[in-house]
């Protein structure tokens, strides 16, 4: 999509499924785990039928998906494996792709899953069952509402693509601080808004809130403020990595996928109507939709950040 067209979508979505509709919209904990509830067999089917639930890491020529995958787990076992690490935490993990492939990797380390999902949890026990893990529990929680001394001291803590469903940020990374041992690490892949989303047009803005609402992220989260809030929280280094063009091939195919139901928009409109269309589907649509020309344009990235205390 580029800066023409997007007035046109934005148009199209609204005449879909309403303006009032998108912006009373909220991303509520109970709403985020009925979304990730509802959506677990189309990423299952879509996206990786091991269960990650987050974007390939790819060169920017070549690279298998599944390789895409792997490339966070094979990232934080380098981390672990160099740092000799016997505890590692991971929020927000999901049905259990990343801790469940670093608990195989890594049998000597004991490993948390926690996630607010339920659903998510059980699929995750049961894939850590199959596979005879025995170094790797899962806990249900919310990281926004836990507390530090409700966990043992941790290595590492790391986060893919969870923490954007934070509504205070500053609190997660604050009680990271205090969970992690001296020498530990808190590594997050994920996307930011860049310093010029904060002065984009108008258009841009409900695109950006669009894509909030499909992905269901309760407030703007921004790379400076972020890397701020880690320093000041008192981690010792604070380093970043820029992955965003390593994701954009993916997204776009997301976008291209979208954009076929975009093209019958009274279809579409009806398909929601009488429910054949779960109106979570077509919501985490928008995220597809609109998150390529966030990236494209400079307007968010994807990032990884390690903090190391
Ligand atoms: C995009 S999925 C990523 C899952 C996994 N990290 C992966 O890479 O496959 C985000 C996960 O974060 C979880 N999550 C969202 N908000 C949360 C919260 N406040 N506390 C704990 N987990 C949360 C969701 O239930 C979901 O499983």
């Amino acid at each position: 999509m580029n800066q023409s067209e997007l007035k046109t979508y934005l148009d199209k979505t609204d005449a879909i499924i309403g303006k009032d509709w998108l912006q009373n919209a909220t991303s509520e904990p109970s709403e985020i785990a009925s979304y990730y509830t509802k959506l677990r067999k189309f990423y299952h089917k879509m996206h990786s039928e091991e269960g990650a639930m987050h974007f390939p890491i790819k060169p920017l020529e070549g690279g298998s998906h599944a390789e895409g995958l792997m490339f966070h787990v094979n990232d934080l076992d380098n981390i672990i494996k160099k740092n000799n690490y016997k505890r590692v935490m991971e929020f927000g993990c999901g049905v259990g792709f990343n801790i469940i492939n670093l608990a195989r990797m890594n049998p000597e380390v004991e490993f948390i899953g926690y996630d607010l999902t339920l659903n998510n949890l059980i699929k995750a026990k049961q894939k850590a069952r199959e596979r005879r893990l025995e170094n790797v529990l899962f806990r249900k929680g919310n990281f926004d509402t836990m507390q530090s001394s409700d966990f043992k001291k941790q290595d590492m803590i790391f986060a893919i693509e969870a923490l954007c469903h934070s509504k205070d940020l500053d609190a997660v990374i604050r009680k990271s601080h205090e969970i992690l041992n001296p020498n530990g690490r808190m590594v997050i892949f994920d996307g930011y808004g860049t310093q010029k989303s904060r002065s984009a047009d108008d258009n841009t803005l409900k695109a950006a809130d669009y894509f909030s609402k499909g992905f269901f992220l309760p407030n703007p989260q921004y790379l400076d403020e972020t890397l701020s809030s880690t320093r000041a929280t008192g981690f010792e280094s604070v380093l970043v990595k820029d992955y965003t063009q390593n994701i954009l091939s993916n997204f776009v195919r997301f976008e291209d996928g979208v954009k076929l139901i975009f093209r019958f928009p009274r279809l579409t409109r009806l398909l929601i109507k009488f429910r054949i269309l779960p109106i979570e589907v077509f919501r985490h649509g928008l995220a597809g939709l609109y998150g390529p020309f966030l990236l494209k344009y400079e307007y968010a990235g994807y990032f990884k950040i390690v903090a190391t205390k």
